[in-house]
């Protein structure tokens, strides 16, 4: 707290691109929220779904037999978008929540299959997976594990890059034989905002397969089109064990997260007399929540709002690009999905960057080194020309 005492801004409506404070200033959320506002916001269609499911039935467990039709139909939708055949949905309350959920049932999938010695999990530098206890355990960004003690043990990261250093770090756990899972987000998001290098991706799922590990996508942010795709991961023509999902799945209308989980891992446990995967929280498939889920996914495919993700992200990039000759940028990343970053040659001045955007009137998200941009998928070019605009004219006032 101690960081944050040059005041508080005090956000009181938003409306689509934009949100006001409690004194009627209004800003441009360049960062959709903490990346999930993909629909923008305000979306009165979304209320109203949740509210007719509240008056209904607000909530119930959905542990054992018991279910819903909103959590059944959110559930078969998923499976459907996301790309190939064969996948079931585990819902879960976040993406921390889904992290937790992915990392268990790896481990708990090898013991049913008689390999329990697969517990190592390999995560990567700058990786970001929340704040939970798996997701601090694989966390690539060494601060966010900092002063807890050991975490989970059989776990190691790599530089996210490298895939020498991931077929290295397969041999050293027995020559594979121990690893579980890798996990990696499609796009480093929260650590960096690192595009993948061309072919890297497939060279992970390419080294899963050889070792006979799973291949965990954290498509937390990269889903619900910030990548131009349903879960990211059809981008690079990925076919991932797991696919963690959170965020866009709502746009943050209502909290919900979750975990697709193809055949090869869910169907032991749905084997008669098969294993139990005892798991699962009290909110996950909550009718309420799930209702609003599903007004989400009509309004992205409805507005084709995964096509303009597409579209815009070459001209985001752009625009961040165009900054790269201040004296103050050391460089510009994106190209990947409608998000993007510069990072500062200073890394000291990024709060100044980000307070000074603020005052200005555009939202943008500070990261160790820079500022990143990720706004809502319902963004013009006009937006992102004020964007690109304030964060240079807050450059120069800053320089
Ligand atoms: C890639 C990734 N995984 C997991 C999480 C954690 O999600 P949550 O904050 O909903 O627990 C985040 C949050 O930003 C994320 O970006």
């Amino acid at each position: 707290m101690g960081s944050v005492r040059r005041g508080e801004l005090v956000l009181s409506r938003a409306d689509d691109v934009w949100v006001w404070d409690e004194d009627g200033k209004r800003y441009l959320d360049g960062t959709a929220a903490l990346w999930y506002a993909n629909v923008g916001h305000g979306r009165a269609e979304i209320a109203d779904a949740a509210a007719a499911q509240m008056k209904e039935l607000a909530a119930y467990s959905a542990f054992g037999d018991f279910s819903n039709r909103p959590a059944m139909e959110l559930a078969e939708r998923l499976s459907d978008l996301a790309p190939g055949d064969g996948w079931r949905a585990f819902l879960a309350s976040g993406g921390g929540d889904g992290v937790d959920t992915a990392l268990k049932l790896a481990r708990r999938y090898f013991a049913a299959i008689g390999e329990p010695d697969r517990l190592h999990v390999i995560s990567r530098t700058s990786g970001y997976h929340g704040t939970h206890g798996w997701g601090t355990a694989v966390s690539g960004i060494p601060v966010n594990r900092e002063g807890f003690g050991p975490m989970v043990k059989e776990t190691s990261q790599v530089p996210h890059d490298s895939l020498e250093a991931l077929e290295a770090a397969f041999e050293e756990q027995g020559g594979g034989a121990r690893v579980a899972a890798v996990i990696a987000e499609p796009v480093i998001g929260a650590g960096g905002l690192y595009p993948p290098l061309p072919g890297y991706l497939e060279g992970v799922q390419a080294l899963c397969r050889k070792y006979g590990a799973l291949f965990i996508a954290d498509s937390v942010i990269s889903g619900f089109g910030r990548l131009g795709t349903w879960f990211g991961v059809e981008r690079f023509g990925l076919e991932p064990d797991m696919i963690v999902f959170a965020k866009g799945v709502t746009s943050g209308y209502l909290p919900l997260g979750g975990v697709m989980v193809n055949a090869r891992v869910s169907d032991p446990f749905f084997e008669e007399g098969g294993p139990i995967f005892k798991h699962g929280a009290t909110y996950a498939g909550h009718p309420t929540v799930c209702a609003a889920a599903l007004a989400n996914l009509d309004i992205l495919e409805r507005e084709h709002l995964l096509d303009r993700a597409r579209e815009l992200e070459g001209p985001l990039f752009e625009g961040l690009q165009s900054l790269v000759d201040h004296p103050l940028v050391a460089e510009a990343r994106g190209g990947i999905g409608l998000l993007g970053a510069i990072d500062l040659v200073d890394a000291s001045k990024v709060q100044d960057v980000f307070l000074g955007a603020r005052e200005r009137g555009v939202i943008v998200r500070p990261l160790a080194k820079g500022l990143a941009v990720s706004p809502p998928l319902t963004i013009t070019q006009e937006h992102i020309d004020e964007i690109v605009s304030t964060l240079r004219a807050t450059l120069d006032a800053v320089a």
